[in-house]
């Protein structure tokens, strides 16, 4: 709404603490919470200019509220888009990117191997509306290739997934994407802006759970979709306006806060992922490791180059076992022993959280599409947070040494 007060050409590291809209009159160092569902107008004039969108001027909180602006201003400048807009979690921002990106007769592309809400919202609930997907494999372009048809507007890939971190090759995808007409959205949740923008790799539409690392504390629920003002303000916007999938001012400012701190955060638990993915890689009853930043990772390569270098702070692990349901109870064996991790499926937490996706976050899918996905029983997912790796060690051999 107002411009800005801040220089231009400041780094992503000054933009996290410092984009926001101006200070109120009372110049609070903090940004402002404003916990108002409507704001005063000072008169019937300016209230009508404000209502027809011929003056700014906040009105009603469905339509805009200061603390959530500045939240947008300040996660679109970390991503190096035109602007973002914020909504009440990260599956209301996927909703959003369908239900204004796609109609029905549209056909999208994705990957198979992407967060479950997601499979289930794209593939299932989408369907009733007669839109038509197609799932894909997340690291063969040519499958995404060989899906394209005619009425194909839409690639949406998460990148790394949840919970095999397997990438996507943004800048490939945004190629082919926008050499059939098709958008490319991408889940950035898992990378951060601090690992990757994937706009500025050519995505059109940039999509957040931010009730992940950028709040990173697991207080609030909040999701955002960042991109150009044509596309993200303008369509997707005024959908959200009407729709009301906006974010609420406390969940805003709670992860505006969280963007302050974001890149220390992703960088220490980037580097304890590592050490740790190394650490089980080398266990005896770890069967495999799934982690972007070890060099056995298929797409280690690609991983440094596209995410500057490291790896994120999210890892899954397989146990040793032979039987789905021999694995399962390993697996269940291993987190059940934990005294410090907490057993929950939320991720990108200063606490470290562990796992089962088998039985938690992937649990609606069918047996099916959890094979399809290479999503085993023996698998465990853990997100590290900034413990003492030791103790972390420590947690895990519990179980692993028992097995
Ligand atoms: C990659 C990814 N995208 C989207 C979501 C959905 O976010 P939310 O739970 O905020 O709706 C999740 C949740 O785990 C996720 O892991």
């Amino acid at each position: 709404m107002t411009d800005s007060t801040l220089p231009q050409g400041l780094h992503p590291e000054t933009l996290a603490v410092r984009e926001a809209l101006p200070r109120s009159q009372w110049g609070e160092h903090c940004e402002a919470l404003y916990m108002t569902s409507s704001f005063v107008q000072p008169d019937c004039e300016t209230s009508a200019r404000r209502f027809a969108a011929q003056e700014d001027g906040y009105t009603y909180s469905r339509t805009g509220n200061p603390t959530v602006t500045s939240f947008e201003r300040r996660l679109a400048a970390m991503e190096g888009t035109e602007c973002a807009v914020a909504t009440s979690t990260g599956m209301s921002a996927i909703l959003l990117v369908a239900l204004t990106m796609l109609k029905a007769g549209d056909h999208v592309i994705c990957s198979l191997s992407m967060f479950g809400s997601t499979i289930k919202l794209l593939g299932t609930e989408m369907a009733r509306f007669g839109v038509e997907t197609t799932f894909v494999s997340q690291t063969d372009i040519s499958e995404w290739k060989a899906a394209i048809k005619p009425n194909t507007r839409l690639f949406f890939a998460e990148t790394p997934t949840n919970p095999l971190t397997d990438l996507c090759d943004i800048a490939a995808l945004a190629e082919l994407a926008h050499a059939h007409g098709a958008l490319l959205a991408v889940d950035n949740s898992f990378a951060t802006p601090v690992l990757q923008q994937p706009a500025k790799l050519g995505a059109d539409i940039v999509v957040h759970s931010g009730t992940k690392f950028l709040d990173g504390q697991g207080r609030t629920m909040i999701g955002a979709v960042c991109g150009s003002i044509a596309l993200v303000d303008k369509v997707m916007g005024t959908f959200l306006r009407s729709g009301g999938l906006n974010a609420a001012p406390f969940n805003a400012w709670t992860v505006m806060k969280g963007l302050e701190t974001l890149a220390l955060r992703v960088k220490a638990q980037s580097a304890a992922a590592l050490e740790l993915a190394a650490w089980l890689e080398a266990h005896p009853k770890v069967a495999r490791v799934y982690y972007p930043g070890l060099k056995s990772h298929s797409q280690y390569e690609l991983a440094m180059r596209q995410q500057n270098g490291l790896g994120g702070g999210v890892l899954s692990f397989d146990v040793v076992g032979d039987t789905p349901e021999n694995l399962r109870k390993n697996a269940f064996h291993v987190v059940d022993h934990t005294q410090v991790c907490s057993i929950t499926a939320n991720l990108g937490d200063v606490k470290t959280t562990i796992t089962h996706p088998a039985s938690t976050s992937h649990g609606r899918l069918t047996e099916a599409q959890r094979q399809a996905a290479g999503l085993g029983q023996g698998l465990i997912r853990i997100s590290v947070g900034l413990e003492h790796l030791n103790d972390i060690k420590v947690d895990l051999s519990r179980g692993l040494d028992t097995l």
